[in-house]
This record gives C-alpha cells, sequence and structure tokens, in this order.
C-alpha cells in the first residue's frame, strides 16, 4: 500500500479548537429566540456553512424569520465568534498537528485546507498557520457547503491532485460524507459514534501517523 499524494484538512476541530466558540455564538442566537439548543444539536452543524447552520437552528424550533432577519442573526453571530477567535495565538493550534504536517511535508505529501469558514483567513494568520498549507479553499470560494464535496475537490484541483489521491481529516459528519462523495478516503478525527462514515478514526491528531495513511 502507498501513501496518498496529498492530506486535506478541515479547520474548525481539526487544526484548532473553535467548536466552542462556535457553539457559544450560536447559543445566544438560540436563546434571544427561545429555541432549546444544545452541544448535541451544535455537533449537526458543524461543517455546515453560517447560513445554513441558522436555517437548522431556526427548523430545530419550528420558527420562521424573514431573509432580512435571518441575515440579521447571522451578522451578530459572527460577531460575537470573531471576537473569541480575534484573541487566538499559535497556543491554539490542537495537539499533534505540527508534528503531523511535518511529517507530511518530510514525505513530499502536499497539504490543504478545505473548510466551510469564511473565517479562515483570519484564523490562519492567528495561529500563524497562513503560510504554512499548500493550497486553501475556504467558505469563501465555494457554493455549496459540506456534504458537498465543492470544497475538497476544489482543494484537490488547486493542489493539482487527483480526488482519489487525497485524504480528508475531518471532524464533522457532513464533512466526512463530503470527502466520501469527492471519492477520497476520510481519517475522522474524533468520536467513533458520531464520525461512524469515516475510513478510519483517530481521537486527534496526536495519534496520526504515515502507517495510517498507507493502511487506508
Ligand atoms: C465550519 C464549522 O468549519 O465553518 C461550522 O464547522 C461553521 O460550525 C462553518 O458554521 C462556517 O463558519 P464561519 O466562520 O464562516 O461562520
Ligand atoms: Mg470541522
Amino acid at each position: 500500500m502507498s501513501l496518498p499524494k496529498a492530506c486535506i484538512f478541515d479547520l474548525d476541530g481539526v487544526i484548532v479548537d473553535t467548536v466552542p466558540a462556535h457553539y457559544v455564538a450560536w447559543k445566544a442566537m438560540a436563546d434571544e429566540l427561545n429555541i432549546p439548543f444544545s452541544e448535541e444539536d451544535n455537533e449537526h452543524l458543524k461543517g455546515l456553512s453560517r447560513t445554513e447552520s441558522m436555517l437548522k437552528i431556526l427548523e430545530l424550533g419550528n420558527v420562521t424569520k424573514s431573509e432580512n432577519e435571518i441575515a440579521d442573526y447571522t451578522t451578530r453571530k459572527n460577531n460575537i465568534y470573531v471576537e473569541i477567535i480575534s484573541k487566538m495565538t499559535p497556543q491554539d493550534i490542537l495537539p499533534g498537528v505540527l508534528d503531523f504536517i511535518q511529517q507530511l511535508k518530510d514525505n513530499g505529501i502536499a497539504t490543504a485546507i478545505g473548510s466551510s469558514s469564511k473565517n479562515t483567513p483570519t484564523i490562519l494568520k492567528a495561529v500563524g498557520l497562513d503560510t504554512t498549507f499548500d493550497a486553501i479553499v475556504d467558505g469563501n470560494q465555494v457554493t455549496h457547503s459540506k456534504p458537498d464535496p465543492e470544497v475538497f475537490l476544489k482543494g484537490a484541483a488547486k493542489l493539482g491532485i487527483k480526488p482519489e489521491e487525497c485524504v480528508v481529516l475531518e471532524d464533522a459528519i457532513s464533512g466526512v460524507e463530503a470527502a466520501k462523495r469527492g471519492g477520497m478516503k476520510c481519517v475522522g478525527v474524533g468520536d467513533p459514534s458520531v464520525l461512524g462514515a469515516a475510513d478510519v478514526i483517530v481521537p486527534d491528531l496526536t495519534k496520526m501517523n504515515l502507517g495510517i495513511l498507507r493502511n487506508l
């Protein structure tokens, strides 16, 4: 078995732990709307775009809002979120990330980011990873968010590598589905009870290595 030619990383929850910040910010909006919103509900928003996440929250509460109101909620949610992430530093890179990226680089494996987040450039700059990856595709560059495979297919195209030669690393149910629909192998990062559709699951990137990539 051979190594893949590229690894495409999801950002939120794989490279940096922004999941709690997204939760806090969405929870503030849900509370205003009197919609019960748990961390488990938040699990299902991972990977979805900002607007799609807002629509899901409204759906949870069976609440209807106009397009303008939805835009207002998503803007205010993002203001809360950006306030939190603007304080991020390189210390906020998740354990194992830098070591694993170095192993990939040492072995000539290309690296990319494939994220639904429009805040990707801000986050990468804040944690000092803005020049680390060979390609970056984020929420500003796609029309369809995960589980659509667009973000990963664009990443592969930017790298000039076929989808089947790329491996995706994902913490979201929607992201695992996007990778599979794009014809890529997927490493789930997190909880096996949530990420069962991935080809292999690791709890975090400290447990990731080239042997796992080779066996996919
Ligand atoms: C994804 C997150 O990476 O980006 C989602 O998992 C988030 O929770 C989405 O909604 C969009 O992020 P942003 O930063 O553009 O609001
Ligand atoms: Mg994620």
